[in-house]
């Protein structure tokens, strides 16, 4: 079986969030299963892309509007990462830095795709499946379905993975002239309350979509920015497969990135001296419980409760814990978050940036990770979390509601709490205070977080098995 990946990132050429660390991984792991997986992501003006060889694999021109975009195509040589990487470079357009904000980004997805498919046409041989990640490529389900020039690859299956409902790719009906020509009829596809909306059109026209957990999936027919009633209507189209992780990269037995490895064997030692020299890099006191963010500093990861939260634990006379963040985002919340640390030298910390070393410092050496998410569609930080021993502190919903069970329950491991308040932070903290004290029961906790299986392998096998389906 063929399958191709379309995504706007993939780790380690290009990570903004959790995306790139799906679309790293996924197909790796499918690739393991006998699956040939090949994925295609834009051409990024970075490091990866710099190092690596590629070599140019076909080169033609695309139409978009009045526009006649020359693009080739690069295929990285050694196939290193386990899959067969592909980008498409398209001068000017899609040879930038960044993944994401530039002002004409509608241009840059829709070039991208519109170049994809016009290379597809071309395969000798058409694959088993095409898959799309998120809005920035789910006009190709739709075009294949319904534009004349793409008509022979209406055959392909289309499943489109939604890691992200939030976000929708909307555009103007001013710029439909981009689009190659479809059936009039079915133009009302493209369309979600007067603009053209690509996340609803690929719900609309693929064969099968998927949300990155159960819960997202029920979720989204009662909250996804307009698009409930649509997700009622196309449910059985849909499926909820929850991320995996990707072991040769998050194993503490194994990262070069953090300071000593360490195994379900040795934890207490393992945790205690990446705390250790996590507590030296940012002045903490090694004895209290440690607690860390990573993550985007936006109101969907609940950032925005931080500020408060974090004043009221750490303003208590005696305050009983450390936190340390790491994370960019909203200038406010950075601002307010940064601001903190003028106040609370001793007991909290923060780095405003990207920094994955740095992130694998903070896995292994906190002891506790707080996700007060809003909206979670699977989260992967609370999966890296428990394979490193670190207990997570979250709200209970999407992903971190089908991935953390609290220690109240027979086999819980976590604190979970419902409630999205600034208060209800500070009470599981509390709870997280209390539990840290009871050194037996915390190891007895590390083992059975660490012994969990949220590797790809389980959740591959559910993709492999949906792509059956569909043959
Ligand atoms: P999302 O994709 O919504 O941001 P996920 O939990 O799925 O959330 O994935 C976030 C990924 O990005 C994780 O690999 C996390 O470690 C990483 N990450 C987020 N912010 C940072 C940061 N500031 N520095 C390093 N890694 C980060
Ligand atoms: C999105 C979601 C996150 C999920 C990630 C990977 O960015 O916000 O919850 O883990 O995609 O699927």
């Amino acid at each position: 079986m063929v399958v191709v990946h379309l995504s706007a990132e993939c780790f380690p050429l290009a990570k903004v969030g959790g995306l790139g660390d799906v679309v790293g991984a996924l197909p790796k792991y499918q690739q393991e299963l006998g699956v040939t997986s090949i994925v295609v992501t834009p051409y990024y003006d970075r490091k990866f892309a710099h190092d690596n060889e590629f070599e140019v694999i076909f080169e033609s021109n695309v139409r978009m509007g009045d526009r006649d975009l020359p693009f080739q195509v690069l295929k990285e040589t050694t196939d290193k990462l386990g899959f067969h990487l592909h980008l498409i470079r398209i001068p000017g357009l899609l040879d930038r830095s960044e993944v994401y904000s530039y002002a004409d980004e509608t241009e840059q997805f829709i070039a991208f795709q519109l170049a994809f498919l016009e290379w597809l046409l071309r395969f000798s041989e058409y694959p088993d499946i095409v898959h799309c990640h998120d809005h920035h490529t789910a006009l190709v389900p739709y075009l294949m379905a319904h534009a004349f020039k793409y008509r022979f690859l209406s055959t392909i299956p289309t499943v489109l993975t939604i890691h992200n409902g939030q976000y929708q790719g909307w555009f103007g009906w001013d710029k439909f002239h981009y689009l190659p020509e479809t059936d009039p009829l079915t133009r009302g596809v493209l369309d979600w309350g007067g603009a053209i909306n690509p996340l609803a059109a690929a719900v609309k026209s693929c064969w099968k979509f998927t949300t990155v957990s159960p819960t997202y999936l029920e979720e989204l027919k009662q909250s996804s920015k307009g698009l409930e009633s649509l997700f009622l209507q196309e449910e059985k189209k849909g499926s909820g497969i929850l991320n995996g992780i990707d072991t040769d990269v998050w194993n503490p037995g194994t990262d070069s990135l953090i300071p000593l490895n360490y195994s379900m064997d040795n934890v207490t030692k393992g945790k205690q001296e990446n705390k250790r020299a996590l507590c030296k890099e940012f002045g903490f006191t090694l004895s209290k419980p440690l607690f860390a963010f990573i993550g985007r500093l936006v109101g969907e990861k609940g950032a925005d409760l931080l500020p408060a939260a974090i004043e009221k634990i750490l303003s208590a006379a005696r305050s009983k814990a450390s936190i340390l963040i790491l994370g960019s985002g909203d200038p406010a919340i950075e601002e307010q978050l940064a601001q903190l640390k003028e106040t609370y030298k001793k007991d909290y910390n923060i780095y405003i940036g990207y920094d994955e070393a740095l992130s694998h410092r903070i896995y292994a050496g906190a002891d506790f990770l707080l996700m007060p998410s809003r909206v979670e569609p699977c989260g992967l930080n609370q999966l890296y979390a428990l394979k490193y021993g670190t207990i997570p502190v979250v709200r209970s919903t999407g992903g971190l509601k089908d991935s953390v069970i609290d220690v109240t329950e027979p086999e819980g491991y976590g604190i979970c709490f419902d409630e999205l308040s600034a208060e209800s932070i500070v009470e599981a903290i509390g709870r997280a205070v209390d539990l840290y004290a009871n050194t037996s029961n915390l190891r007895l906790l590390r083992k059975r977080m660490m012994l969990l299986d949220f590797s790809w392998n389980r959740s591959a096998n559910q993709y492999i098995d949906l792509y059956n389906s569909l043959k």
